[in-house]
């Protein structure tokens, strides 16, 4: 009897989640986690689709590595019992500085797609980035919004000029706040672990991948009893809307318009009247050329080392950027986070925000739209652990001295 009680008094039961998501959710402690739960949960093709990177994947690496490479200046003492998370942007507020980033294809992660992606991005309070390749159109995304939504439009230009001109149109009836003009991807990186798996969109079904679906019985489920998927902006378009399946880097190649240039922002002024954001900026000469060129902000971004391998990682250029542009305009930093304190990194060196990719993907995978609001809690929580262990107390405080950098990192 008496060790019954000494061994309950050391021993601690949680009590049984009998609902599956919650459970398997239940268990994580950060984006990382995620990561092998999605490694876990899905065909190898689809986890190397959306984990992988281009070449050597040295950017790719680079981009989360170098956040590593920043140690915090904290200051102790400095009463930190309130701390607000809320920015805005375009004159509007958000509740913590993160958007979403564009991911092409996102319902082969899990069928709830892109729809949960916005209503999750819209329960937090931050603008979701619906991208050109997407498995969910511009007005079904635009039924799941209220009117508070923030959701924005990620363009790829393509040579058929007409079918941008009518995605904008599109974009602007559903109201979407902002255009995200893509500008790292004339051509299609080289990612060689879908080039090693013969990897198709949609995925297509023969020995090899038989043996994959049979080994993740729940994706393959999931994946027969849901829609066929396609890219759904694209239907009814002479480009083809990926209903029989194509290798992606064919579709880029022959379709992208690799002759854009810089005279082509003033194509998309002409008739895209609100705020425009350029993503892919990865040298710091060519965003003064963005400001000059009229955006509204820009993304610094390698689209998560999947195009040029051996680009800089964002966050070792954002501060001179910024100093470049003399925070014309704001400047968002996308690739490689996965912590909190990333972001909290990224905003002492300037950027007004940070977006994310992967770190929701890995989200949807392992939970839909529970994992989703997981991945953006893990990020809200630890952004505010770290401001409270740095003494920092609203968005209007981050400073460069607040960190440390690499020497090689500064103006
Ligand atoms: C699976 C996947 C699909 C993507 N599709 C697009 C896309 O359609 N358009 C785009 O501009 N960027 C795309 N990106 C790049 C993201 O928008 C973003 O730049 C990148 O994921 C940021 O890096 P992170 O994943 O380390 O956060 C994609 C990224 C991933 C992982």
């Amino acid at each position: 009897m008496s060790l019954i009680r000494s061994l309950r008094s050391v021993l601690r039961f949680r009590t049984f989640e009998w609902n599956s998501t919650k459970r398997r959710l239940g268990s994580v402690a950060n984006i990382n986690d995620l990561r092998l739960l999605a490694r876990k949960r899905l065909p190898a093709g689809v986890f190397d689709y959306i984990d992988g990177g281009a070449e050597d994947e040295i950017t790719l690496g680079r981009n989360s590595a170098d956040f590593a490479r920043i140690t915090f200046r904290p200051k102790v003492l400095a009463d930190v019992a309130s701390i607000e998370l809320g920015t805005d942007l375009f004159n509007r507020s958000m509740k913590m500085p993160l958007v979403l980033s564009p991911t092409g294809f996102t319902r082969i992660a899990h069928p709830e797609g892109e729809l949960a992606v916005a209503r999750a991005a819209q329960r937090a309070g931050i603008p979701y980035t619906l991208s050109t390749m997407a498995t969910r159109s511009i007005e079904e995304v635009g039924a799941v919004s209220s009117p508070e939504a923030r959701n924005w439009f990620q363009v790829y230009v393509w040579r058929d000029r007409d079918l941008v001109e009518s995605l904008l149109e599109r974009a602007k009836t559903q109201q979407y706040e902002a255009i995200v003009i893509t500008v790292d991807t004339p051509v299609l990186g080289r990612r060689e672990r879908d080039i090693r798996r013969g990897f198709l969109l949609p995925p297509k079904v023969g020995i090899d991948t038989l043996w994959e679906g049979a080994r993740h019985p729940r994706w393959t489920f999931d994946l027969m009893r849901s829609e066929p998927i396609t890219f759904a902006n694209l239907s009814g378009s002479n480009v083809g809307d990926g209903s029989s399946p194509v290798a992606l880097a064919d579709q880029v190649n022959s379709q992208f318009d690799p002759s854009l240039s810089w005279n082509d922002v003033a194509w998309f002024r002409e008739r895209w009247k609100g705020p425009i954001v350029l993503k892919g900026i990865q040298r710091i000469e060519d965003a003064k050329i963005a400001v000059d060129s009229g955006v509204d902000a820009i993304a610094v971004s390698n689209h998560g080392g999947r195009q040029l391998d051996g680009s800089p990682s964002p966050i070792s250029i954002i501060s001179q950027v910024v100093d470049e542009i003399d925070d014309a305009i704001p400047v968002l930093c996308d690739g490689g986070i996965r912590r909190g304190s990333d972001i909290a990194k990224a905003l002492a060196l300037g950027a007004k925000a940070c977006m994310i990719g992967r770190a929701y993907l890995y989200g949807l995978a392992s939970g839909g739209e529970l994992g989703l609001d997981l991945s953006i809690a893990l990020l809200r929580e630890g952004l505010i652990k770290t401001m409270a262990l740095t003494g920092t107390h609203s968005m209007q405080e981050f400073s460069r001295d607040l960190v440390a950098t690499p020497r090689s990192w500064r103006s």
